[in-house]
């Protein structure tokens, strides 16, 4: 796979990401089957990031609303020298969402405090000295959020400390994408499959802007008929930076990639 610039970030990434919810929670998801997976042990974690980086996957996508994922994330890779050194790899989290497991339910706090606390959790849980990416992560106010909660300064402000390289915004609506490209961010996530086009015009204003553009439910969450279809639906769009996809099993990964890089991405 050719990695692919984040918009105007520095940051190159793979056209496949690795969506890490399925690590660290089980509960409260969509997924075909829903709740009640097992979460996979650590040797199976530790199989999945040796698969993803052997295939040339360097981008990874967690958050603190994923449970224990951002926590094995750092375990897992720092026992293992994170399979080719830290600094090939993109670290993406967000800041602004908690899950409850014991509640079942997510808390979202966007102000500056929440968020600074946010950041040097993940640091701390991930056992880094730098985010590359941190995304709000919305929980539908997208506008407000980006331009009142206080959250976008706190953002700015991590990325003047140097404690993150770029900020963003897991978007849920285009009104909330777009008032991120237009304060300035490095990054936005949208959805994009065959059944959901309506971020097409938010991904072309990001191209024009030179903003990263990161792909969620590619796969509508698992529900596609052909995955291998589905993403080379996705990287076809122009402006697409990477796709990111969940997955904790390694053969889907390598299936995954192969769908990919058949479509010559
Ligand atoms: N869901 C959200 O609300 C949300 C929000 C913000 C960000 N994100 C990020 O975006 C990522 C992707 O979103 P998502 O996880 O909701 O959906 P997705 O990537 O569209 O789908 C993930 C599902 O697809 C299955 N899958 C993956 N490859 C497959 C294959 N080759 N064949 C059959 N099934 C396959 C996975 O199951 P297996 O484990 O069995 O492979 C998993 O259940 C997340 O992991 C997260 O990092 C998600």
């Amino acid at each position: 796979m050719v990695l692919r610039p984040l918009g105007t970030t520095g940051l190159s990434v793979s056209p496949l990401g690795l969506g890490t919810v399925k690590i660290g929670r089980n509960t409260g998801v969509k997924y075909p089957g829903g709740d009640g997976f097992a979460l996979p042990d650590d040797a199976v974690v530790a199989e999945l990031f040796r698969t993803a980086a052997e295939l040339g996957i360097n981008l990874i996508d967690t958050a603190p609303a994923y449970g224990a994922s951002e926590e094995r994330i750092g375990a897992i890779m720092s026992a293992n020298g994170w399979f080719g050194g830290r600094e090939r790899w993109v670290v993406c989290t967000k800041a602004g969402e908690e899950f409850d497991a014991r509640a079942g339910a997510s808390r979202h706090v966007f102000s500056a405090p929440a968020v600074r606390a946010s950041v040097e959790r993940s640091l701390k849980r991930l056992g880094v000295q730098r985010l590359d990416l941190v995304l709000l992560h919305s929980d539908g106010r997208d506008a407000w959020i980006v331009r009142e909660s206080g959250g976008a300064e706190e953002l700015d402000a991590a990325v003047r400390r140097g404690e993150v390289r770029a900020w963003g915004l897991s978007a849920k609506t285009a009104a909330g994408a777009t008032a991120a490209l237009e304060r300035g961010c490095g990054a936005v996530m949208v959805t994009l499959n065959r059944g959901d086009e309506s971020s097409r015009p938010v991904i072309e204003a990001a191209r024009t802007r030179g903003v990263g553009l990161l792909v969620k439910k590619a796969l509508a969450s698992g529900h596609a008929a052909d995955p291998g279809d589905a993403l080379r639906f996705a990287l076809s769009v122009p402006g697409v930076s990477s796709v990111v996809v969940g997955t904790i099993n390694p053969a889907h990964l390598r299936g995954n990639v192969g769908g990919v890089t058949r479509g010559g991405f």
